[in-house]
């Protein structure tokens, strides 16, 4: 039987050059061969970011730089502003509340838009130190407008913390030219790489927020503890090894294609299944305005009435395709298709042909 294809959000399949690397023996994660390893992730990690920021490689999932994002970050009288128009967008939400006393989320329906005017509101009348946005809202399949709400950051001269855990490594996203001061990327999205890292880049404004006591920052994602360490070429506690030499073969692969042919592959991915999606008479979830668009990296599609979700899904993964369904509010409403990473034109048809066989029932 031919291996299951993953089509969900993440984790995404793996290439086997970049399975294999985990396999290799361990290595003293004090001494030189690591250094020139995280020296060598990070000057990859910092051209795929389009920064000159710090970045570090946390060995932890995506929850856990936007942990470190907020913790570090966040006192408990600290005014945060956390847009919000899906599940990922109210768990920085939540993280938010863990760490500051003085939260203000602006919500937007799940697959709604997120509106400039609403947000402007609120910034005028909160004066947040800290604006927070998922940039693809992996959970309802829209693109946020990432840079405009940057530019109102800094108008508002709030720091601004943009979670690309499913954008980086699939988009451009020009963290220094758009102003980012934190982004955060996962390992098993865009990347192609297995789940169990994430990396967080630190822009100079935020260093200087972070600075000073801070009793209630979080331990192990102390970022400061992180940046005293890569001086030494070091990550301050016991890294993933096996993953840091996934990620490092991932990031081989990304270079070799070019971020410019990889994002325009993810494009044309998507945009051959949003048409072949619509062609079979089904709709997309999301509603747009000007300022967003369909996600190149996860396709949210509705469920017709007609049509059972775990149904409809089941009949795909008889046909060895998995896809995933819709998460909290949306279960049963929708299903979601993921176009990220090392995938191709031949996965994507298969998911195609897939989806109209079980349609067809
Ligand atoms: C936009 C976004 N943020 C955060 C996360 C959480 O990441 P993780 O599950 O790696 O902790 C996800 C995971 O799907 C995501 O898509």
């Amino acid at each position: 039987m031919s291996e299951e294809l993953l089509m969900i959000p993440g984790p995404v399949p793996v290439l086997p050059r970049i399975r294999n690397a985990m396999s290799k023996p361990m290595i003293y994660h004090r001494g030189e061969e690591f250094r020139a390893m995280y020296e060598e992730i990070v000057a990859a990690l910092k051209w795929i970011f389009q920064t000159r920021n710090d970045l570090f490689v946390l060995s932890g999932s995506g929850t856990c730089a936007m942990e470190a994002a907020i913790g570090n970050l966040v006192r408990k009288d600290t005014a945060v502003v956390c847009i919000a128009n899906g599940k990922f967008g109210e768990r920085l939400v939540e993280i938010g509340k863990r760490y500051s006393d003085n939260v203000t989320a602006v919500n937007f329906e799940w697959g709604s838009p997120v509106e400039l005017e609403e947000v402007k509101a609120v910034m005028e009348e909160k004066h947040p130190q800290v604006v927070t946005m998922v940039h693809n809202e992996t959970s309802t399949g829209i693109l946020n407008p990432a840079e405009a709400i940057a530019r109102l950051a800094r108008k508002y001269n709030a720091l601004f913390v943009l979670d690309c855990i499913t954008s980086i490594g699939g988009y451009e996203v020009p963290v220094d030219d758009w102003g980012v001061d934190i982004a955060i990327v996962g390992s098993q999205k865009c990347l192609g790489a297995p789940p169990g890292l994430s990396a967080i880049s630190v822009s100079e404004r935020a260093w200087e927020m972070m600075m000073g006591d801070n009793d209630n920052s979080p331990y192990y994602m102390d970022l400061i503890a992180y940046k005293d360490s890569f001086e030494k070429g070091q990550t301050p506690y016991t890294p993933a090894l096996p993953l840091f030499f996934a990620l490092r073969e991932a990031l081989e692969v990304i270079k070799e294609e070019g971020m410019a042919k990889r994002v325009e592959r993810h494009r044309r991915l998507a945009d051959t299944l949003r048409s072949a999606v619509t062609n079979l008479g089904l709709s997309l979830f999301p509603r747009l305005n000007e300022v967003s668009a369909y996600s190149n990296t996860v396709t949210a599609i509705k469920v017709p009435e007609w049509l059972d979700d775990a149904h409809l899904r089941g009949g795909m993964r008889e046909r060895g395709v998995m896809v995933a369904g819709g998460q909290g509010r949306l279960k049963g409403k929708i299903f979601r298709i993921a176009t990220m990473g090392n995938i191709t034109e031949r996965e994507v048809s298969r998911t195609i042909r897939a989806l109209e066989g079980a349609l067809r029932g």
